[in-house]
């Protein structure tokens, strides 16, 4: 059994712990920005293709106590490496230190590196390495002295899916796109919109979410190159994610008042392969009016930090406040906002509240359920 280490944004560790679990890994242990679990070889693909939320998938080889640099040096040589790093590998080394006796990240960065190439040259007898190989990106972190010591499967972070088109204003993480659509409990059975998609994220992981579509299927990862797991595990992944898929008639809509955007959103959705699911147009979410029984609206308005000034991001609040109020009762609510007086431009306080990191941006998620 391997130890699989997946960091994660900040506020998501419950919902990456969810979606472990729901793929069979064992003693899932979520932490403050990462869940730990236990699994297969195969789970390195399974869960590098599958996850919605998770971040990247790390195998952990070392996890030790260190305060010095001779106890990180003799822990990190006491992994067998050349069992996993072929003599040609590319093994460079990042990471992270934090509340810790180690804090100068390059001196660890470079004793990692030799005690890697320490342990390499016992059993391949060279004194230099060339590095033209396959990449085995080493990954360390060390919080409140205890060391993690991983291999990077992933390479590209799990939120690049490959869909989304370059050079898109404050668009939001593909795996933020996802929690969102998880946290509003979204099947794929009532209608689903976002008035304010810009490119068009949210309404797209929905898609990928009523479809049961793995995030991961079309992108390619390091961990495919790695020598050291079976080859056919990635294919066998695939065509079990393939075999799960659904098929179905799904009424997904994304809005925005921009033209641009709603251009973006359209060509994302169709390299997402969710052209046939998900219906962009240009509208004014002041407009926005829905009489179906039941649906969801979940959406990522401007938050006054980046795009536009404070005072209309309110008054923009204040708006959908009003529109809400004209949904059908049955309607549930999510809105992912970092102004602090959202609830109160909105004009009533979230029945729930949810505290989540957009990059460094601290935000709320503010939830509204069946209207009383
Ligand atoms: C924070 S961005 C949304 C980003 C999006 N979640 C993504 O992943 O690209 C907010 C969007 O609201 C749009 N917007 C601003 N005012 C609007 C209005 N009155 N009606 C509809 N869209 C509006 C902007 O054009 C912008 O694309």
């Amino acid at each position: 059994m391997n130890t699989y280490l997946i960091p994660c944004l900040l506020g998501l560790e419950k919902l990456v712990a969810d979606e472990l679990r729901r793929q069979g890994l064992q003693d899932v242990q979520a932490e403050n920005g990462r869940v730990l679990c236990r699994g297969t070889d195969a789970d390195c693909a399974r869960l590098n293709i599958n996850l919605r939320c998770g971040a990247r998938v790390m195998l952990v080889l070392g996890r030790f106590t260190a305060r010095s640099f001779e106890e990180l040096f003799q822990g990190v040589r006491a992994i067998p490496w050349a069992d996993y790093l072929p003599r040609d590998a590319a093994f460079p080394v990042k990471g992270y230190s934090i509340s810790s006796q180690l804090f100068a990240v390059s001196s660890c960065q470079s004793i990692i590196k030799k005690a890697v190439v320490e342990r390499m040259k016992e059993r391949y007898r060279l004194e230099q390495f060339p590095e033209t190989g396959a990449k085995y990106q080493i990954r360390f972190s060390i919080q409140k002295d205890e060391v993690f010591i991983c291999l990077d499967s992933s390479g590209d972070g799990l939120y690049k899916r490959g869909y989304r088109a370059v050079g898109v204003e404050a668009p939001l993480r593909e795996t933020l796109a996802a929690a969102l659509v998880i946290l509003s409990r979204y099947r794929g059975a009532d209608p689903f919109c976002d008035p304010f998609c810009g490119s068009g994220t949210i309404p797209i992981e929905a898609a990928l979410i009523a479809k049961n579509r793995a995030p991961g299927l079309h992108r390619s990862f390091d961990a495919m190159n790695w020598a050291f797991l079976p080859a056919d595990i990635w294919q066998d992944v695939k065509d079990e994610a393939v075999g799960r898929e659904f098929h179905g008639n799904y009424d997904i809509w994304g809005g925005d008042i921009d033209p641009h955007a709603v251009e973006i959103a359209r060509s994302n959705a169709r390299k997402a392969g969710v052209e046939d699911a998900v219906r962009f147009e240009v509208a004014d979410m002041r407009r926005f009016r829905r009489d179906s029984q039941y649906g969801q609206l979940v959406t990522n308005p401007p938050y006054g930090e980046r795009l536009m000034e404070k005072a209309e991001a309110e008054e923009l609040y204040r708006e959908l406040g009003r529109v809400w109020r004209t949904l059908p009762p049955d309607w549930r609510t999510l809105v992912l906002s970092s102004h602090t007086e959202f609830e109160r431009a909105f004009g009533r306080p979230a029945d729930k509240k949810r505290k989540l990191y957009n990059g460094m941006l601290k935000c709320d998620v503010f939830m509204y359920g069946r209207r009383v």
